[in-house]
């Protein structure tokens, strides 16, 4: 058979890693595809500055647009990121009757449903495992190993580079910003790195997640997003003589009147397997209603592993470009005329346990006035540390666990707890989630 001709869009830490395990595994590739994959043109900005692949045989151009007109290639992969000019290359390509594989969660998750209508529309496949976790097969696991079950619930560590931030604090006191500095020089921070540390970058990669598993069209604007940039060493010691992890989550579940969908900092049991995934590697958790827990665990980012997905989405789109449009796997998991319309829960209906520091005067009394405030509201306390104050010092900190609240109750009683006249300081609150599955 004909070689199935291939334009590659970006030659950064994706783009070249791409192009190494295609050149390397180029015989094992093309033993599973049935047809050898060729690359034929690759753009990048700056096409003069040295890269690690081999660009032998590859026309490159500066403009990517060449590529998705280019009438000798079949599949267009977007590895360039961001929404522009990204989007306008991949709806063009689509227009010009090409697949598309491309691992842009921020363009998948703010423009995949007019994506996806478009590619509908033009019976061709876009396809972005690695838009999600890197190099864990998740996409091809929630869309289709799991397609007997309703999901109950997902909880994933979806960032490397806030997992590799929060694991290196914790295990070796490195300061926040040493740590980020070293994610960037990796390959494994975006572009702008405030999309990691501020859960944008996972919030993204929930939005595609969530769909999949519920079958709702792609929100990505009713996601409830918070960073870690907050997160002090003094929060990870303390979670940690409690038994717990402090992690950055992203969690979705879905209830009879709607769907939470949030991003935020999580303490976890410690003995929960996912509390465990450390460094870059990421972890997804779901919860079907047949199967139960299932985890899937790697690296969620880098140039190997983000280029594993994407050469498996070139050989998935070589396998069906003879087959029937008609019958291939929906790019949201459920027919897209069986999308729903359950709605995205607000943040204060959304309902989890939390963990409070509240800094405070060591007077008498001062416990017995905030437990007052937290059973008015309805607030089981599931544990309670508090330590002597520091020598010289009149302050301590009071840490408690709740069970399950609403945000709602919750914000209650933190405006009264925050009117005490004993409180000294701003109170923390990071969310905590058992994962009982
Ligand atoms: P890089 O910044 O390393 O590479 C981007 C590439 O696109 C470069 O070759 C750059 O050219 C080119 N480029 C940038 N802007 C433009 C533009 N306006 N027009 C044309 N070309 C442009 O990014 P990554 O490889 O890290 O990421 C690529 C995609 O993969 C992103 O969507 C990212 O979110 C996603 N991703 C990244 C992962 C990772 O670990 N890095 C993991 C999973 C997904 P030049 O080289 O000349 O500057
Ligand atoms: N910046 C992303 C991360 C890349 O650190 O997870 C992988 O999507």
């Amino acid at each position: 058979m004909k070689p199935v001709k291939i334009g590659v869009m970006g030659l950064g830490t994706v783009g070249a890693g791409t192009l190494d395990v295609l050149q390397n595994n180029r015989i094992e590739i093309c033993r599973r595809a049935g047809r050898e994959i060729q690359v034929i043109q690759a753009s990048a900005r700056d096409i003069k500055k040295p890269r690690s692949c081999d660009l032998s045989g590859i026309q490159l151009t500066t403009d990517p647009f060449d590529i998705v007109r280019n009438p000798d290639i079949d599949v267009v992969v977007e590895l360039i990121g961001g929404e522009s000019p990204a989007c306008d290359l991949v709806l063009q390509a689509i227009e010009h009757g090409k697949h598309v594989v491309t691992a842009n969660k921020a363009l998948i998750a703010k423009h995949g449903n007019q994506i996806f209508a478009a590619a509908q529309d033009k019976k061709v496949v876009v396809a972005f495992e690695a838009a999600v976790a890197g190099g864990i097969p998740i996409i091809k696991a929630l869309r289709e190993g799991l397609t007997a079950n309703h999901i109950e619930w997902l909880a994933g560590i979806i960032n490397g580079t806030g997992n590799f931030i929060l694991t290196e604090m914790r295990d070796k006191n490195r300061s926040f910003e040493e740590v980020l500095k070293e994610a960037q020089a990796l390959g494994y921070a975006e572009a702008d790195p405030t999309f990691d540390i501020e859960g944008i970058d996972a919030a993204h990669k929930l939005t595609i997640l969530t769909s999949i598993a519920f079958g709702i069209p792609l929100q990505f604007d009713k996601v409830y997003t918070e960073g870690i940039t907050h997160i002090t060493l003094e929060d990870v010691a303390y979670a940690e003589q409690l038994g717990y992890r402090i992690k950055h989550i992203g969690f979705a579940r879905k209830r009879s009147d709607g769907i939470e969908m949030r991003v935020h900092p999580t303490l976890i049991p410690e003995k929960r397997l996912i509390a465990n995934v450390d460094g870059v590697m990421n972890a997804v958790l779901v919860k079907g209603d047949a199967v139960g827990p299932t985890l899937y665990y790697g690296p969620g980012a880098g140039a190997g592993p983000t280029a594993s997905s994407v050469v498996a989405d070139l050989v998935d789109v070589v396998r069906t470009l003879t087959t029937d449009p008609e019958n291939r796997v929906p790019h949201l998991a459920f027919q897209p005329d069986a999308l729903s319309d359950h709605p995205v829960l607000p943040i204060e209906a959304c309902q989890t346990a939390y963990y409070l520091r509240i800094p405070v005067q060591d007077e008498a009394g001062v416990i017995a006035s905030i437990s007052r405030i937290l059973a008015e509201q309805k607030i089981n306390i599931e544990s309670i540390l508090q330590k002597e104050p520091e020598p010289g010092s009149n302050q301590v900190d009071v840490i408690l666990l709740t069970q399950p609240v609403t945000e709602k109750q919750l914000l209650h009683a933190l405006a009264q707890i925050g009117s005490l006249p004993q409180l000294a300081g701003d109170i923390i609150r990071i969310r905590l989630e058992g994962m009982n599955a």
